[in-house]
């Protein structure tokens, strides 16, 4: 099987120029001008740019949470992700008592009905000398990757000293370390200070976890990365003051990266004061507007390294069923913390919306070029997660996960166009100028304009290696 890809304005990290591109089997095999092959199937790609599949670093499919479960599975949420250009996609397995093999069994069973590419961060939410001896078992299950956790006291949170360890071994086994950067104990003071004053509505979920906290986590984080020699990665970046620390940690030598999330962007925490206000809560929350700011500053010097979704949705109302591929269904959401933000599941939805939004409201706007949305949105985090040129590249013998994009599609955008498994958009309404019309994902056109040809177990579990320090 042979695609011919004509006449497309290719944009990758580094450079943006006019070819054509020859797919064989599931990669490219070509890219150059006047490409010819004999019974290739051919796409006209004039006036149309054309990027590497969108890779989004951190997703939360299938995820427990409180209880009830992050609405988006291992197919809807691939489903989603492939409509609006990505397609590979990392999630994080949910560490059991039973250790790393039977959680990743779990995770991979879930992971049966993938439709586009995908691999897992373990989250390492328990630390004893048995699993600091495991640690590097799961290099050899293809697994690179451990996150950790300063907050959720007595639930994920480890304490620093295990962390460090886990540090220590993550770089004797070329690893990478990922840090949630929040403060835990103050906001387990600030939390039951507020419920004991009567304090239950979204915004107190935003007041009770401040960004002093995430600042003084990420840069204990960095300081114990530069102790142990280790490199991490912080994700979810959502404070000024988490980038200046990035900044002033990088620019020690400290092997320190930083991600952030369209919704820390976009949004600022009076949306949370909304009736439905809950449809924004996520931890970290989203922020400022001196917050946002310093967050494309970052992104535009280059401070930061990626932009991920951390696409974990839930319902806002699910009491309420959705129509989702012509069948009924609801799944106990947002309204469960009703008179309680602390029982309002913690996340948003964003996988299918990462490459459109930032597309429309990045690039339009001059906030970032459109090389540097091809590096955060892909490139940077393939190569970080060890993927690299599998994924991220438009280059001969890369997986031949391309997305065509129409630059002149406009709509409004929202829950019609989205397929999110969830009953809310955040970005409803929002013009959008520019949108995926084709994605192929290893040769296979999944996409079609508003067409799914993908199917239920077509992805593929990537097995990682050692990645990049960016
Ligand atoms: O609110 C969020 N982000 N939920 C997912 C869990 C996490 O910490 O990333
Ligand atoms: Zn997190
Ligand atoms: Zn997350």
């Amino acid at each position: 099987m042979a695609v011919l890809i004509k006449n497309g304005t290719l944009i990758t990290a580094a450079d943006t120029f006019e070819a054509d591109i020859l797919v064989e089997g599931e990669s490219i095999s070509q890219i150059g001008k006047n490409l010819q092959h004999p019974n290739a199937e051919v796409f006209d790609a004039t006036g149309k740019f054309i990027t590497p599949g969108g890779v989004d670093p951190h997703v939360h499919l299938d995820l427990p949470m409180f209880d009830t479960v992050s609405s988006d599975d291992h197919y809807t949420g691939h489903k989603a992700a492939a409509f609006g250009g990505t397609t590979t996609a990392l999630d994080f397995v949910v560490l059991e008592n039973e250790g790393f093999q039977h959680s990743v069994d779990t995770w991979m069973k879930k992971a049966e009905k993938a439709a586009i590419d995908y691999s897992f961060h373990m989250n390492l939410t328990q630390f004893n000398e048995k699993i600091a001896a495991e640690i590097p078992s799961l290099m050899e299950m293809g697994i690179q990757t451990l996150k950790v956790f300063t907050a959720y006291n007595g639930r994920l949170r480890l304490d620093d000293g295990s962390i460090f360890k886990a540090m220590q071994i993550a770089k004797d086994n070329g690893m990478l370390v990922m840090a949630h950067c929040e403060n835990g104990d103050v906001i387990e003071t600030l939390t039951q200070q507020a419920l004991a004053d009567g304090h239950t509505s979204p915004i107190w979920h935003a007041w009770t976890r401040p960004s002093w906290g995430a600042v003084d986590a990420a840069l204990r984080i960095a300081g114990m990365a530069a102790d142990a020699d280790a490199s991490v990665y912080i994700v979810h970046m959502n404070t000024a003051g988490e980038v200046d620390m990035l900044k002033y940690a990088r620019e020690r030598g400290v092997k320190v990266m930083g991600e952030t999330c369209p919704q820390y962007l976009f949004f600022t925490e009076d949306m949370l004061e909304r009736d439905d206000g809950a449809k924004w809560i996520c931890s970290p929350p989203i922020r400022t507007e001196a917050d946002t700011a310093r967050l494309w500053q970052g992104l535009r010097e280059g401070a930061l390294q990626t932009i991920g979704t951390d696409h974990c949705p839930f319902f806002f109302d699910g009491t309420q069923p959705i129509l989702y591929e012509g069948k009924e269904i609801a799944i106990a959401g947002k309204e469960m913390g009703k008179y309680n933000f602390t029982k309002i599941p913690n996340g948003l939805p964003g996988i299918q919306d990462r490459l459109p939004i930032l597309w429309t409201y990045g690039v339009q706007t001059g906030q970032i070029s459109a090389n540097q949305f091809v590096a955060y949105t892909s490139t940077n985090p393939a190569k970080i997660f060890g993927l690299y040129p599998q994924k991220g590249a438009l280059v001969p013998g890369a997986d031949a996960d391309l997305v065509i994009w129409d630059p002149e599609k406009r709509f409004k955008y929202g829950r019609a166009h989205s397929h999110q498994r969830t009953d809310y958009n955040l970005y409803e309404g929002w013009d959008v100028a520019g949108y995926p019309e084709k994605v192929f994902l290893r040769g296979k056109l999944i996409v079609a304009g508003e067409e799914w040809l993908g199917k239920r177990g077509d992805g593929k579990f990537i097995k990682r290696k050692e990645g990049e320090i960016l």
